[in-house]
């Protein structure tokens, strides 16, 4: 490993078990030589097995659900307690539409589900932000990190409104970006990830379908969670201080396709 991280410390949003991408990118930030805080609603520590991770990685458990802006004022105040400084990174990677979870279609959604899941989704990076930039929690040269999806630019009819949610994502990833480039010296992008066999990934309908149409399609092929995880680092190390603002395409290339020999063969 290359200490691409070392003495940064950091607060890992979303680790639910060893398919997500937040639990890659913990194992890889420990490798790089930093210390973390894990995080995650309440209800998914009791579902999952995220013991297993903090004894793996020397980080502590501070449940906090996301959309509650009184939990993420207790996780930060801990957080810098436990390490004992400010933070230099955080990543956001969560993501729950309820309409998708009920089934219900893009063009009978339940309200409620749709604003709860824009809570989650969405709006919990901002409340998050919001929490960091009060509090002055962040080292300058600091960087935060969301994970998206392309659906934010695309059509994806079964991503439902998880599309919406992820618009809504990128857009406080630059207007919150602006604000803490400006006043604090922190980065704020989202990485924008192949198709993914992890819990959230797998509960879109027809995921197999279109991870495997994404996987014909990108000239790379689809990007794995560890290699997301890689990315991530990257985006956390000193190596990326002056990127910001951005939505980058982690993707093998799937975003700027039209179309492959390996799908045109599929029709001819
Ligand atoms: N898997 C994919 O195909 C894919 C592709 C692109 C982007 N993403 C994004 O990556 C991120 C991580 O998802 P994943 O694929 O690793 O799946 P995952 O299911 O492992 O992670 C989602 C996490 O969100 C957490 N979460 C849900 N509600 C919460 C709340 N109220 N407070 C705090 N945490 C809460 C869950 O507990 C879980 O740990 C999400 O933003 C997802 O949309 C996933």
């Amino acid at each position: 490993m290359h200490n691409l991280l070392k003495g940064k410390k950091g607060i890992i949003f979303g680790a639910l078990n060893e398919h997500s991408i937040a639990w890659k990118t913990a194992e890889r930030a420990h490798e790089e030589g930093a210390v973390f805080v894990l995080t995650n609603a309440p209800a998914a520590i009791r579902m999952g097995n995220l013991e297993v991770l903090a004894k793996k990685t020397n980080a502590q458990i501070i449940p906090a659900d996301a959309t509650s802006v009184e939990d993420l004022e207790h996780l930060v105040k801990k957080s810098m307690e436990i390490l004992g400084a400010k933070i230099d990174f955080v990543l956001h990677s969560i993501g729950m539409s309820v309409n998708v979870r009920k089934g219900n279609s893009y063009t009978d959604p339940s309200y409620d589900f749709t604003t709860k899941g824009w809570d989650v989704s969405a709006l919990s990076f901002h409340k998050t932000m919001h929490v960091l930039y009060q509090k002055k929690a962040m080292n300058e040269w600091g960087s935060i990190v969301a994970l998206t999806y392309m659906a934010a630019q695309r059509v994806f009819p079964d991503y439902n409104d998880m599309a919406d949610n992820k618009a809504y994502l990128e857009s406080i990833a630059r207007s919150f970006g602006y604000f803490f480039g400006r006043d604090h010296k922190v980065r704020v992008n989202t990485i924008s990830q192949s198709p993914t066999p992890t819990k959230a990934g797998t509960g879109v309908k027809g995921f197999d379908g279109f991870s495997a149409y994404a996987e014909k399609m990108s000239p790379l092929g689809n990007a794995t969670a560890l290699e997301c995880a890689d990315y991530t680092i990257s985006m956390f190390s000193d190596l990326t201080k002056k990127v910001t603002l951005q939505n980058l395409f982690h993707d093998g290339g799937f975003s700027n396709m039209g179309v492959s020999d390996a799908v045109m063969e599929k029709f001819e």
